[in-house]
Formats: C-alpha cells, structure tokens, sequence
C-alpha cells in the first residue's frame, strides 16, 4: 500500500479535493448539529511546530478530538529535533507510534525528507513555500457563500509567499483564474508561477489585478521567519492594501478572504476585514471541518 501525504494541493487529483471540499461542509453541518462522530478513537495525530500557530493548532487538536483520537503537540523546543536530532531518525521513530503527522516549519524539503522517512501520512501546515491546508479551507468558504469556485476570478494581493504560492496550485487544481498583484521584487517563485500556467496572471498594480475580481484575498507583508524585513516591506507594499478603492474594483459581490492572523492598515484595512463583504471569521472556522476532512481522507486510505 502507498501512504498518501499532503504536501502539497498537487498530491491530490482535482476529483480528491473537490470532494474533500464537500465533505468538509458536510462535517461542519454534523459539528453544528451536535452530532458525535467517532471514526478515529485510539488514533493518534503528532503534531510538530517549529513555527507559532493559532488556527492550525487548535483545528488539527480539536478535530482530532471530535474524531475520538488524541493529537500530541510537539515543538522543536521541547523534543531532541531542537538539539539535532537528524529528521529522518525523528520520522521513523514517530511515524512508529504516532497514525498520522503534521508538521509546520521553515524550508519544504524539510516535510519532504519527513515524508519520505515516514511509515505514515504526512501532512504539511505550512512552510516557507507552501500552506496547502489553508487553501482546502479558503475554497470551502467560497463555495459555501457563492457555490462552485471554478471559472471564478481570484484576486492575491501581497507577497509572493507560502500563502501566494499554494493560490497558483489551487487555481490549477479547482479550475479558477488567479491574478497576483505584488510588488517589483516580491514576486513568487519563477518555477511555481510557470507551473500556474495560463491559470495565473502577473501584475504589479492592485486596482487593475482586482478588476471584476470574485475574491479579494491577502496576507501579512513579513512572514515568520522575516520580522527583520518588517521596515523595508512596509515600504515596498504600501501600494498593495486592500481597502475600499480595491474592493470597490472587483465585482459587487466579491468576497474578502484572509488566512490571518492579520494586520490593520497594513495588507488590509479595517473597513474591509470587519465590513460586510468579509469571511474571514467563516474562512478560520472552515481550518476545523476543512482538517477533519483532511485527516479521514488520509487515514481512510
Ligand atoms: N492561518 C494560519 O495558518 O494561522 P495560524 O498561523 O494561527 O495557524
Ligand atoms: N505567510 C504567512 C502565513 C501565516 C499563516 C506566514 O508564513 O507567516
């Protein structure tokens, strides 16, 4: 038997994803009814952060929870990873124990050489490159107030980073146009972006990327890991804030989305975040049900 990972969205077939977009809706209707479903008790998820975490600690915990299984939170502080541990001595040891893992931290060839060492599925949640998770969500959010995302027009504005980067396979995969507005210099990765194909459009100008756009999304200028970058990024992304000139650009019934955490008056203005065209609290919610999905795909395989 192949163990399946997610990596990245490409490790599953747009079929796949399509359908864990569905179920994960269905979880969120059973959640909110109350129902107990239990498919995973004595199930273990270990999760390891080298990176701080909100949304992504307390959805993959708590959906393990509701799954009946327990989730371990390990920290790169904590374990003997922080001390040099090689990682593939600490993935074949985990993956010994542990059903399933989930890993958030700085370079993707790190997930890489876990999965590869793993006797169990591997999920990434997020590195430097990638956050596929977070898209699996963002899509569920979409098409849970404006139905199917596909031959939509999806408007990133900002850095060309892990969040940019998992935009261009999303649109690939679920069938949508992502314009990308980012400034000279912070474009995404060359090989990505060409990967996007016809799917993607580059541009440096933020009113006409969000032209008629179905979707506004954003994140933070400086990711972790770039906190000494924060001065220079303030400067070279004043241009690329999401507020009411840009939204008043896309289409009326465009939605806002962010992966938060989130910085006001910085990517995004308050009016916007907290006004009416905004989901990002549906969007953080949607991690839990979009996760669990997630988690019974892989360990249904
Ligand atoms: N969006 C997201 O991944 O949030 P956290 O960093 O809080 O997990
Ligand atoms: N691009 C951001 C996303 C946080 C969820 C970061 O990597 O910090």
């Amino acid at each position: 038997m192949t163990i399946r990972h997610f990596l990245t969205l490409k490790d599953l077939s747009t079929e796949e994803l399509t359908q864990l977009t569905k179920r994960a809706s269905e979880l969120r209707e059973m959640q909110h009814n109350g129902e107990l479903y239990q498919p995973f008790k004595g199930k273990v998820l270990a999760m390891i952060f080298e990176k701080s975490s909100t949304r992504t600690r307390v959805s993959f915990e708590t959906g393990m929870a509701q799954f009946g299984g327990h989730a371990l939170f390990l920290s790169s502080r904590d374990t003997q990873l922080g001390r040099g541990e090689p990682l593939p001595d600490t993935a074949k040891v985990i993956s010994s124990m542990a059903d399933i893992v989930m890993i958030r931290t700085f370079g993707h060839e790190l997930v890489e050489t876990f999965a590869e060492n793993s006797s169990v599925p591997v999920i990434n949640a997020l590195t430097d490159s990638y956050h596929p998770c977070q898209l699996i969500a963002d899509v569920q959010t979409y098409e849970q107030h404006r139905g199917s995302i596909a031959g939509k027009t999806v408007t990133y504005v900002g850095d060309g980073n892990n969040m940019c980067h998992s935009y261009i396979n999303a649109a690939v995969q679920f069938g949508f146009h992502l314009n990308i507005a980012c400034p000279e210099g912070y474009e995404p990765d060359a090989e990505i972006l060409k990967s996007g194909g016809n799917s993607v459009t580059l541009m440096h100008d933020t009113l006409q990327a969000s032209e008629d756009s179905d979707l506004i999304t954003t994140d933070v200028w400086a990711s972790m890991g770039q906190e000494d970058e924060q001065k220079k990024r303030e400067i070279a992304f004043a241009n690329f804030q999401v507020n009411d000139k840009v939204m008043s650009a896309a289409d009326k019934e465009a939605l806002f989305m962010h992966c938060l955490p989130a910085h006001r008056e910085e990517e995004v203005s308050a009016t916007i975040i907290d006004g009416k065209q905004s989901v990002v609290w549906d969007q953080a919610e949607n991690r839990l049900h979009a996760q669990k999905a997630l988690l019974e795909f892989l360990l249904n395989q």
